[in-house]
């Protein structure tokens, strides 16, 4: 089964077996299934943060529970149960027309709403887990239905338990989050604050908010229906204020935000001064709007990708000694 359709970087990995399941029981029954029990699975949602660097030699399973329900709601706030195969972007489009608030700034980013809470999606001054309310997932080894709170997820920065401990040992099949009636924006990341500036607005409403971050996305983010690219491929690296100092004194104009005791420091800026934005091997190469994006041209393999991205890490290291760690999951 050729996955490309199934991944946003568009690469022509193959799978052996390949479902997709439109509710909790279909899935139930598929990990139940006597035929897959030694096999190894892999699930997917809208495929937008994995790179396959080989043919995957087990079945992937392509989760596609749809649905938007109100679970409960009072004057002030509504919760939303949402399936997880729904589009993240169309849920956002859908809260914002209806006048909820809270994750207008998460306009655009790629992928399902099942895999928001995985890597706890972040833009523009927000972070899904200021919205998330539970999540409810299917244990792969029991089939069994659980419910995970917030604390339980142990969000951090474009982390969660299932990037670490539970890593690949649930499903997740659907998605609370608590949206605001009478929503508060937030406008204190500098590009949002600037555009919306820019546009001459003074109180913004979520739509204005959800606008103005389409508007920055489209500027200098690659639209994956035309481009192969899965958004930031690294993390922005967190490192020591001590460690920050020194390349600050090296390097004076470095930017920076404040990462509770140690500082952050935009990836994007590292591999941009190593000289790597719009270089091009072949059909693997780095966006010229946006050096933390890879792209693929057409025909790229996972492993090409790959090796670019390896060997932007390496020229990172070699001259600033930071280690970006890839944001995206790498599957072979
Ligand atoms: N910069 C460069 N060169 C570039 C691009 C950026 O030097 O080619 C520098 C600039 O100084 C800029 C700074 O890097 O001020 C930060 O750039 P930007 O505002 O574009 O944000 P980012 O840190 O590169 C993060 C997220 C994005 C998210 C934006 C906006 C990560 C890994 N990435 O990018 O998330 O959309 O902030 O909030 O945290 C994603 O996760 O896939 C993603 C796209």
């Amino acid at each position: 089964f050729n996955l490309s359709d199934y991944n946003t970087m568009g690469i022509a990995a193959k799978a052996r077996y390949f479902c997709s399941v439109q509710s909790v029981g279909e899935l139930q029954s598929l990990l139940a299934d006597s035929r897959f029990q030694d096999t190894p699975r892999f699930m997917i949602g809208g495929g937008s943060n994995v790179l396959f660097i080989s043919d995957f030699k087990g079945l992937v399973i392509h989760v596609d529970i749809k649905g938007v329900s109100i679970d409960r709601e009072d004057e002030g706030e509504v919760i939303l149960n949402v399936g997880a195969g729904e589009n993240w972007h169309e849920l956002v489009v859908h809260c914002v027309e209806k006048g909820w608030g809270g994750i207008e700034n998460l306009s655009l980013i790629p992928g399902s709403v099942g895999a928001a809470p995985i890597q706890n999606i972040g833009a523009y001054g927000v972070e899904l887990e200021e919205v998330f309310e539970s999540l409810e997932a299917v244990e792969i080894k029991t089939g069994e239905l659980k419910s995970f709170s917030k604390k339980e997820c142990r969000f951090g920065y474009r982390d969660s338990v299932f990037k670490n401990e539970l890593k690949g040992l649930f499903v997740i099949t659907g998605v609370k989050l608590r949206l605001q009636k009478s929503p508060k924006v937030n406008t204190s990341y500098r590009a949002l604050s600037e555009k919306l500036e820019e546009k001459g607005i003074k109180n913004p409403s979520i739509k204005d908010i959800s606008e103005a971050v389409i508007e920055i996305r489209q500027s200098k983010l690659p639209d994956p229906a035309e481009i192969g690219n899965t958004g930031s491929f690294f993390k922005n690296p967190v490192i020591t204020k001590k460690q920050f100092e020194e390349l600050q004194s090296a390097y004076p104009d470095i930017p920076s935000y404040p990462a509770g005791e140690k500082v952050k420091v935009p990836a994007a800026w590292l591999i941009d001064q190593c000289g790597w934005k719009g270089k091009r091997f072949g059909d693997a190469g780095v966006h010229k709007m946006q050096a933390l994006v890879i792209v693929n041209y057409g025909n790229a393999t996972g492993e090409e990708i790959w090796n670019l991205a390896q060997k932007i890490q390496v020229s990172v290291k070699d001259r600033f000694g930071v280690f970006l760690a890839p944001e995206v999951n790498i599957v072979s």
